[in-house]
């Protein structure tokens, strides 16, 4: 067979492979059998390993995985992965529905699609001239992880679509609930710490750096929307953006049905309460949007999330224990949190064993007392709670729970400010409290320092290592390998980890500051708006409250923040080590931008750089304004070729496309910067 034959092979067994992998897993209706798909994949194998050049990523032989990554590479969504506002119960469906009639023109007509809510994971998905070409996590909605190799696994996701153009496609990771049994009886077996629920199951899953157990895993992805698209699709709701897809080969859940009021909506969520345990896999509630495209733009977004849906939660699951303590910690901002210490019991899914009691009030209404019978949830949400007392059995003689009055960590007077709830130690100097604002520092939403945890925080600060955040940035291997358990590999990732995060957007330093009030959104938008810190240090009350989301109190906050001059001290140290100041995230400074050789231009980058990890590229290569993409084609404008760059090196020049070394990388980097 010579190599013509052998393509146009390959092109027959794509063809013959991807519909029985679509009869068989989508539409639950075998073309052939097990052997007749066995022998024609092993044909594939065999010939792609005679012609290597015929090998793809997108071959149907890539499903059983293979690669293995090192880590998850951050990648922007192409639009955001919104979350939805919830319901509880009837009142907030018929509350959703009036605002969206009074969103709506009057008259206009309009009608609801209910879906069931899938209990996974997020996932986007996005194709480029028909091919798979990524698929990511939610992440943080703005940014996710590059879960591609282990998303090609999953046999209900297309690995090619016959539409063309961009297109990014929004739907639900789960493990069917016999999949997760089979786990877990595999893992008690091997005498692995079982999964906690298949929701934990299949994010574990999605997170293995090897995607052959990816692969074993036996995920699938409910296609639930499309994030965006780069083709005119002909479609005017939601409900054919899911039929289109369901054509395109996608696994779109088949229970949707399409509600002409909240009446009919209601008794979908009841018919679903009633029959959700019949399912093969977990669901959580229900999704109602309304279904025209031209209602949802009329509708808009809030700042979190859409207007035109809203997510219906079930009633949490409750359960009976014993709360044998109450543990008190102290958080950044110097509040003291109750936690309950409860038997372990299981609560929808999980075994519980701490619950949040929130703060002192809720322990007095609840007139919540040390070895009371309580009765557990998980509403709606994740984190465990008390809901109330048993009282016909609580020992006689029991006393009213007390809380401290001096902080447990420093022993300065606790005090409860005005119109809060908690009690909060108010010495800035309290070391529970400097600890906790250097986990902060490092946690993923902050600066997201990979290797430094709670653990390895609190060596520092006990060994006196780091008082403030800046100290991180002086930390030296030789003190890091003193610390006990630390290996020299650990210690060397951490202080590159360290020296890498100084390139964080600005944002994320903002965020990590830990200024009260400015969560990791508002920082964003600070950010955006200022562009650098100097200029949000400079900014008055006015500058700040224009800004939508910023009231009259976190002006003043941040105002009061910058004045402190132990801040200013913080913020010099920071300077000094080299910390970003400057927002590089996705938002354009289009005019400073537009002069630079990465304007508009489409960018592959690929080999080893010195200077540049791949990420890094790819955000300097953004804020320049340039596009990156992960493969060369004729679109692409320049290869940005490292040390030992192969296959994509050789077809940028087979296509006489524009190829630049790092030097040159750097110089164009430079200049752009200048201009
Ligand atoms: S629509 C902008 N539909 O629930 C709207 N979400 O809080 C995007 N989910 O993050 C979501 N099943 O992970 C939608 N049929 C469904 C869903 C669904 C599960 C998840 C999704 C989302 C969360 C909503």
């Amino acid at each position: 067979m010579n190599q013509q034959e052998a393509q146009q092979r390959v092109e027959e067994l794509y063809a013959m492979l991807h519909e029985q992998n679509h009869a068989y897993y989508v539409l639950d209706n075998p073309k052939m059998t097990d052997i007749e798909y066995d022998l024609l994949l092993k044909e594939l194998i065999d010939l792609e390993e005679s012609f290597p050049a015929l090998a793809s990523d997108n071959s149907p032989t890539r499903r059983v995985g293979g690669t293995v990554s090192e880590r998850f590479e951050k990648v922007p969504h192409p639009s955001p992965m919104l979350s939805l506002g919830n319901a509880f119960n009837e009142a907030d469906l018929i509350d959703f529905d009036r605002k969206v009639r009074q969103g709506l023109a009057e008259g206009t007509a309009f009608s609801y699609i209910c879906e069931l809510k899938i209990d996974g994971l997020a996932v986007s998905i996005q194709y480029e001239n028909g091919h798979l070409l990524r698929g990511a996590t939610r992440g943080d909605g703005a940014i996710g992880e590059d879960i591609t190799t282990n998303i090609r696994t999953i046999r209900t996701v297309p690995l090619t679509i016959s539409e063309k153009g961009k297109i990014d496609v929004r739907g639900e990771a789960y493990m069917p609930k016999k999949s997760f049994a089979a786990l877990n009886a595999q893992r008690d077996e091997s005498g692995e710490e079982p999964f906690a629920n298949p929701r934990n199951a299949a994010a574990g899953s999605l997170r293995q750096l090897d995607s052959k157990v990816a692969a074993a895993r036996n995920l699938a992805v409910f296609v639930y929307g499309i994030g965006s698209t780069s083709q005119l699709m002909d479609i005017s709701s939601h409900s054919d953006g899911l039929n289109r897809l369901g054509v395109l080969g996608f696994q779109t859940n088949k229970e949707r049905r399409t509600c002409a009021t909240i009446e009919d909506v209601l008794a979908y969520v009841i018919e679903w309460t009633g029959k959700r345990t019949t399912l093969d896999y977990e669901i959580d509630g229900i999704v109602i949007k309304v279904d025209q495209f031209a209602n949802q733009e009329a509708l808009g977004l809030t700042s979190k999330s859409p207007r035109w849906a809203i997510a219906y939660k079930f009633p949490a699951e409750e359960a009976v224990s014993t709360l044998v303590d109450i543990e008190l910690t102290v958080g950044r901002t110097g509040v003291i949190t109750p936690t309950a210490i409860l038997t372990p019991v299981k609560v929808a899914g999980t075994t519980v064993s701490r619950a949040t009691l929130h703060n002192e009030d809720i322990i007095r209404e609840k007139d919540i007392r040390l070895g009371d019978t309580v009765v557990i949830r998980k509403a709606g949400d994740i984190i465990p709670e008390v809901v109330r007392v048993v009282l016909e059995k609580r020992d006689e003689g029991s006393i009213p729970y007390q809380m401290p009055v001096r902080c447990i960590s420093c022993g300065s007077d606790l005090t409860r400010l005005e119109g809060e709830v908690a009690l909060r130690c108010m010495n800035s100097a309290c070391k529970a409290q400097i600890r906790e604002g250097l986990i902060h520092f490092v946690s993923r939403t902050a600066m997201n320092i990979d290797g430094l945890g709670e653990k390895v925080i609190t060596q520092l600060f006990e060994a006196n290592l780091i008082h403030t955040v800046a100290d991180l940035y002086k930390l030296r291997y030789e003190q890091l390998i003193e610390l006990e358990r630390m290996g020299e590999r650990s210690a060397n990732n951490l202080i590159e980890a360290i020296e890498a995060s100084k390139q964080n957007s600005f944002e994320k330093l903002l965020f990590g500051l830990g200024i009260r009030h400015i969560g990791s959104r508002v920082a964003r938008t600070l950010a955006q708006e200022f562009g650098t810190m100097e200029k949000l240090i400079a900014a008055e009350s006015e500058d700040l409250t224009v800004i939508n989301e910023i009231g009259d109190k976190m002006a003043d906050t941040i105002e009061r923040y910058f004045e402190q001059a132990g801040n200013q001290d913080l913020i010099a140290e920071l300077r000094e080590a080299g910390v970003n100041f400057t927002y590089t995230g996705k938002k354009l400074d289009v005019e400073a931008v537009s002069d630079s050789s990465f304007f508009g231009k489409s960018f592959v980058v690929t080999g080893k750089m010195e200077s540049y990890g791949r990420e890094e590229a790819k955000e300097v290569i953004e804020s320049l304004g340039g596009k990156v993409s992960g493969s060369v084609s004729k679109k692409t404008n320049v290869v940005v070729a490292g040390e030992a760059a192969g296959s994509k090196l050789t077809k940028a020049e087979s296509l006489g496309i524009e190829i630049w070394n790092e030097e040159k990388f750097i110089n164009e980097i430079n200049d752009s910067k200048r201009d």
